[in-house]
C-alpha cells in the first residue's frame, strides 16, 4: 500500500486517545485532546503531533500534503476488533423468522444459523468472496475503520477454513483497511459431528491449525463457547493448544448462557473474550485482574433482542472494554459504527469518551495491534479520520449518520 506525507493543520479538537496499551476503568475517560492541533505524517507514520502553531514552526507546510481541518475533529482510524466479514450467502430469511419469534439457537439447532453461511461459503468461489468482502470494507471505511479483524468459521472443515483465510490475506493486501485474522474452526458443530465435538476438537487441533499457524494464515485462534455449541472444557483444550501453537487467543463467551466463558479467558491469558450478555460478575472481576479485554458487540445483542452486556458495570468494575460491530450474516448484519456509538451510549451507560477509547485504542489492543494503531501517537501508523463537525461529541449526537468527512490510511486520503 502506498505511503503519504501528510500535514493536518488547525484541528479544532485533535482527540489523540494517547497510548500504548488497552485502558481500563476510569483511564477510559480520558481522551487526551489537543486543541487547535496538528498532526505530521512522514511516510505513512506519525512524525510528529502537537498545537499547530508549535508543529508548523518545526515542519514547513511545502514539504506536505496539507489539510486545513479548521472547523473539524481529527481522531485516529476506528479499529473493529471483531467481525466475520468474509462470508458466502445471506440469512434474510432468517431475520424474518426472528422477528415472529424463533430464536437465534432454535434455528441453528435445526440446522440453519451459521450451518446456512457455511453452506454458502463453502459453495462460493474465492472471487465471489472476495469481491463481497472488499464491498464489506469499502462500507466500513467510509464509517471511518482503518484496521479490522475478520474470522473464517463458515467452513468448519479443512479446505473452506483455509479458503476463507487465504482469501482474507488477498484481501488484506488488496484494501485499504489493515485486516487481522483469526481461526474461528470452532465456530459450530456440522450435522456429521453433533455429539462427536470432542473429535471435532481433535480434528482442528491435528489437522488444520498446525498449516494456520505455520502459513501464518491467522494471529489469533477463536471460539463459540457456548451451551450445544462447544463446551467449557472442550475450549479450553483448543485455546491451550492454540496457544502451544502460537496463536493469541480469544472467545465468544457468555453470550446466551452463563458458561463461565469470562472466567476461562482469565485463566488461559485471552487477549479479549467477547460478548459477555452473561458474564458474572466473578468472570467480571478476573477479567479486570489479568487484563483480558471484554469486548462487547451491542449490534449484536440490539438484533437479537437480548439484553445487553453490563459495560457500565464492567468499566466501574476496572476492565479494559472495547467495543465492536460482529459484521456477521446472521446475528448481527451491521457494519455500521454510528449504531454501535448509539446504542452503547444510550442504552449500555458508557460514555461518548469511553465509547472512542473502545474503538480506538482498546479495538487496536483487543488486536493485540496498540503499539501500531488506535492512537494518535508519533510513531503509529498515519490511520486517522476527519469528522464534519468541531467536536468529538457530535459522533453519537448525530445520531446513526455517520459523521466522518475524510479517511486517511498510511498518510493517504482513501475516503472523502
Ligand atoms: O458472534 N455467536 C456466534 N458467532 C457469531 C454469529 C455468526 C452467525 O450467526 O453467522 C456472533 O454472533
Ligand atoms: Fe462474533
Amino acid at each position: 500500500m502506498k505511503k503519504g506525507n501528510l500535514l493536518i493543520k488547525n484541528a479544532a479538537e485533535l482527540v489523540t486517545c494517547s497510548g500504548f496499551e488497552a485502558k481500563k476503568g476510569k483511564a477510559m475517560s480520558d481522551l487526551h485532546m489537543i486543541f487547535d492541533g496538528a498532526v505530521v505524517v512522514e511516510e505513512g507514520m506519525i512524525k510528529a503531533v502537537g498545537k499547530t502553531e508549535e508543529i508548523l514552526g518545526q515542519y514547513p507546510e511545502e514539504n506536505y500534503e496539507v489539510i486545513d481541518a479548521s472547523g473539524k475533529a481529527v481522531l485516529p482510524g476506528f479499529v473493529d476488533s471483531h467481525t466475520h466479514f468474509l462470508f458466502g450467502g445471506y440469512r434474510a430469511e432468517e431475520f424474518s423468522w426472528r422477528l415472529r419469534g424463533d430464536s437465534y439457537m432454535e434455528i441453528m439447532e435445526r440446522g440453519g444459523g451459521i450451518l446456512s453461511s457455511v453452506k454458502a461459503t463453502k459453495a462460493a468461489t474465492r472471487e465471489e468472496l472476495f469481491t463481497s468482502a472488499m464491498k464489506r470494507l469499502d462500507s466500513m471505511l467510509s464509517f471511518g475503520v482503518t484496521t479490522v479483524e475478520g474470522k473464517s468459521g463458515y467452513g468448519l472443515d479443512y479446505a473452506t477454513e483455509i479458503k476463507q483465510l487465504e482469501v482474507m490475506k488477498e484481501v488484506n493486501a488488496a484494501h485499504p483497511i489493515d485486516v487481522v485474522s483469526t481461526f474461528l474452526g470452532a465456530h459450530a458443530v456440522p450435522k456429521e459431528y453433533k455429539g462427536k465435538e470432542d473429535d471435532l476438537i481433535d480434528f482442528f487441533i491435528e489437522k488444520v491449525m498446525p498449516e494456520v499457524a505455520e502459513r501464518r494464515l491467522a494471529e489469533f485462534c477463536d471460539i463459540f463457547c457456548e451451551k450445544n455449541v462447544f463446551s467449557i472444557e472442550q475450549s479450553r483444550r483448543l485455546l491451550t493448544k492454540a496457544k502451544e501453537m502460537g496463536f493469541k487467543i480469544k472467545l465468544h463467551a457468555d453470550e446466551i448462557v452463563s458458561l463461565g466463558g469470562a472466567e476461562l479467558a482469565a485463566e488461559l491469558g485471552a487477549i479479549s473474550a467477547d460478548h459477555l450478555l452473561q458474564a458474572s460478575d466473578k468472570g467480571i472481576e478476573d477479567m479486570a485482574k489479568t487484563g483480558v479485554i471484554a469486548t462487547l458487540l451491542p449490534g449484536t445483542a440490539f438484533s437479537l433482542k437480548e439484553k445487553f452486556a453490563r459495560g457500565r458495570y464492567m468499566i466501574d468494575q476496572n476492565c479494559a472494554v472495547a467495543l465492536a460491530t460482529d459484521l456477521n450474516p446472521g446475528s448481527c448484519f451491521t457494519e455500521s459504527i454510528p449504531l454501535i456509538f448509539a446504542l452503547a451510549t444510550l442504552y449500555m451507560g458508557i460514555t461518548t469518551e469511553e465509547a472512542i477509547t473502545a474503538l480506538t485504542i482498546n479495538g487496536a489492543a483487543a488486536v493485540d495491534k496498540a503499539d501500531k494503531v488506535g492512537s494518535i501517537d508519533v510513531g503509529k501508523q498515519g490511520d486517522l479520520i476527519l469528522l464534519e463537525f468541531p467536536s468529538y461529541k457530535y459522533i453519537p449526537y448525530h445520531i446513526g449518520v455517520s459523521t466522518v468527512e475524510k479517511v486517511i490510511k498510511d498518510g493517504i486520503v482513501v475516503f472523502h
